[in-house]
């Protein structure tokens, strides 16, 4: 039974599920974690977490499928992704495994909350490691607690395919050149709320980051990262150490090339040749594939396919992989996990 709600309609909102999974650690070990149905954390005042960002985050979705199922997309890559941050951060390591398992009985408990098939919205899932206990020097925790919740969801940025404005920062950067930037940090966000804001204010739906050392590139955007489709049939995607490696990216490189016959290439995009692209857009797991319409940077308006409709490869390339998301396409072996 599926609870009802204007699944259409929910937006990128935190709700109060019934179920989240939590696992502490404690003596150099996980203990087993568990379901609880509260949706508090009791830790102490002079945790790491809070006092010096010792914190990494995760997100993924869970999709229903047009026979009622429900899967994961690719949850190795996001358990990996978040041991990769435990070891920038010298945090406990969650194993891939125990990633997974937590995923599954948080998505299984909550099941009725998973949207329907066809209503375009996904459960998503938030899983939260961070360093707790009492200590106040600079250093890594001893206890670790590792939380997973979740949520039902709509569009992130602008309804679906509708293509939106972003604006390029000058002014700030979200990253340091060998910073945390390739961490899924806390800190980075916290960075990016003052710019965020300002952006918002002004009627765009995300930042552009350039990279932080010459402000020529493009890194990514505050909560996903930039694609763009070049007038050769090429796939092109920032590469840059201080960005964070985009699960939905990766994927979508392998796509473009294996499926769409595109080129795909991960390199230098500078911002002062966008005429290079015929299409851009921003992915992420929250962000799927949203249309780029222009990007502002200064005086410069950059409009790429058109501002009010999604080009013809953002398109194909959206259709390939929420298509695999939702199970109505066969997917590249390994990437769909049932639960
Ligand atoms: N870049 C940033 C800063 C993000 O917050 C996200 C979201 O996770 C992404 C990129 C996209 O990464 P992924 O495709 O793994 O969700
Ligand atoms: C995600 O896409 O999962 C993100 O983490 C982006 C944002 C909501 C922080």
């Amino acid at each position: 039974m599926t609870i009802d709600l204007d699944w259409a309609n929910l937006g990128f909102a935190y709700r109060d599920l019934p179920y989240r999974y939590i696992a502490h650690f404690k003596n150099g070990e996980w203990e087993v974690g568990q379901l609880t149905s509260d949706n508090r954390l009791q830790i102490s005042e002079s945790s790491p977490a809070l006092h010096y960002g010792q914190q990494g985050f995760e997100g993924l979705k869970a999709y229903r499928t047009k026979s009622g199922d429900i899967q994961l997309f690719r949850p190795d890559q996001n358990a990996e992704r978040l041991q990769k941050t435990a070891r920038r951060l010298r945090m406990a390591e969650v194993p891939t495994e125990m990633f997974i398992d937590a995923v599954k009985q948080v998505v299984k408990a909550n099941e009725d909350y998973v949207p329907p098939y066809g209503t375009g919205a996904t459960l998503y899932l938030r899983p939260l490691l961070i360093g707790v206990g009492d200590i106040i020097g600079v250093k890594p925790a001893q206890e670790y607690i590792f939380t997973v919740f979740a949520m039902p969801v709509g569009s992130y940025f602008k309804g679906g395919l509708a293509p939106s404005n972003f604006l390029v920062s000058r002014d700030y950067d979200r990253a340091a050149p060998h910073g945390t930037g390739a961490a899924k940090v806390g800190g980075n966000y916290a960075a990016s709320l003052e710019p965020g804001q300002k952006a918002h204010a002004a009627g765009y739906s995300d930042v552009i980051y350039l990279d932080p050392a010459t402000h020529t590139k493009i890194e990514e955007v505050g909560a996903a990262n930039f694609f763009g489709i070049s007038k050769d049939n090429e796939f092109v995607t920032p590469l840059s150490p201080s960005i964070l490696p985009s699960i939905t990216k990766y994927s979508l490189l392998q796509l473009a090339e294996e499926r769409l016959g595109m080129k795909a290439i991960e390199g230098d995009v500078f911002v002062d040749q966008l005429d290079r692209f015929v299409e851009a857009g921003a992915c992420g797991t929250a962000a799927v594939i949203s249309p780029i319409g222009a990007i502002d940077d200064g005086d410069n308006h950059h409009v790429f396919y058109s501002e009010t409709e999604v080009g013809p490869i953002t398109r194909k390339l959206y259709d390939e992989l929420v298509g695999i998301q939702f199970g109505d396409i066969p997917a590249p072996e390994g990437w769909i996990v049932k639960l």
